[in-house]
């Protein structure tokens, strides 16, 4: 892997907040997520200053349209110069296909991202949509569909990830949130996974928020992670 393998997301309405936090960050030692918060406060001028500063920048918007409209979107995220851009995997193939489309006529080539079920969600609220299948069949069954539609990879809960690497080889890229380094606050998340943990079990890229984002100090938090995710790589 050329860079680094944690993405670190810039939750903020201020952008003075995001830029303060990046100043402090370094390119080599992370890739940033920039999500609907940040991007409805700061838009593309903000993606386009992170990326002037020397970040791969992770577009976290989860389109979810049809497939004309989410396909003219990833093209302009590809125009704008994003490393990774997300559509919804349940949006169906013939929408991530058209982006995938879109996405090829372009010079600049983000990595195209489904996501699956957002791990917000348990069973009950797959019922309550009409869903009569488990969290983890439909999860298999929306990766399953994002691959054969030509994505790169999809965002998914780390306790998802062996059964996702066993079926869709290792070139799928597989990006985890819910990371937490020993020791840390959870915070609001259920299942949590350490870094290497999560590495081990076959996980390419680790959301990895408050841990660094709230740290004294960042850079120092992000050294430590980085070497358990070393540590845990020579050892799969
Ligand atoms: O590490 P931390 O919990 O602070 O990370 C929160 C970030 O991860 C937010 O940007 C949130 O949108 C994202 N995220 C998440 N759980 C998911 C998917 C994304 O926490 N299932």
């Amino acid at each position: 892997m050329d860079h680094s393998r944690i993405i670190v997301p810039l939750d903020y309405s201020e952008p003075k907040l995001a830029l303060e936090l990046v100043e402090k960050l370094q390119p080599a030692l992370c890739r940033v997520k920039v999500g609907k918060e940040l991007f409805t406060k700061a838009g593309p001028v903000m993606v386009e200053k992170l990326i002037s500063k020397g970040f791969d920048v992770f577009l976290d918007l989860k389109y979810h349209d049809i497939p004309t409209t989410v396909a003219k979107a990833c093209a302009v995220a590809a125009d704008l110069g994003v490393w990774m851009v997300n559509v919804h995997a349940s949006g169906g193939s013939e929408m991530m296909s058209l982006a995938r489309e879109e996405i090829e006529k372009k010079s600049h080539h983000p990595l195209l991202i489904g996501v699956t079920i957002l791990t917000s969600m348990n069973e009950e609220a797959l019922r309550e949509l009409g869903y009569q299948c488990s969290v983890e069949e439909q999860v298999m069954r929306l990766a399953q569909l994002a691959s054969d539609a030509g994505l790169d990879g999809v965002v998914c809960s780390a306790q998802e990830v062996k059964m996702l690497r066993d079926n869709l080889g290792k070139e799928f890229k597989l990006v985890t949130p819910g990371i937490r380094p020993a020791g840390s606050d959870n915070n609001d998340q259920e299942r949590v996974m350490t870094p290497g943990q999560a590495i081990n079990a076959g996980s390419d890229y680790l959301v990895i928020g408050r841990p660094i984002t709230q740290a004294v100090d960042p850079v120092q938090v992000l050294k430590n992670i980085e070497e358990e995710i070393c540590a845990a790589s020579m050892a799969v």
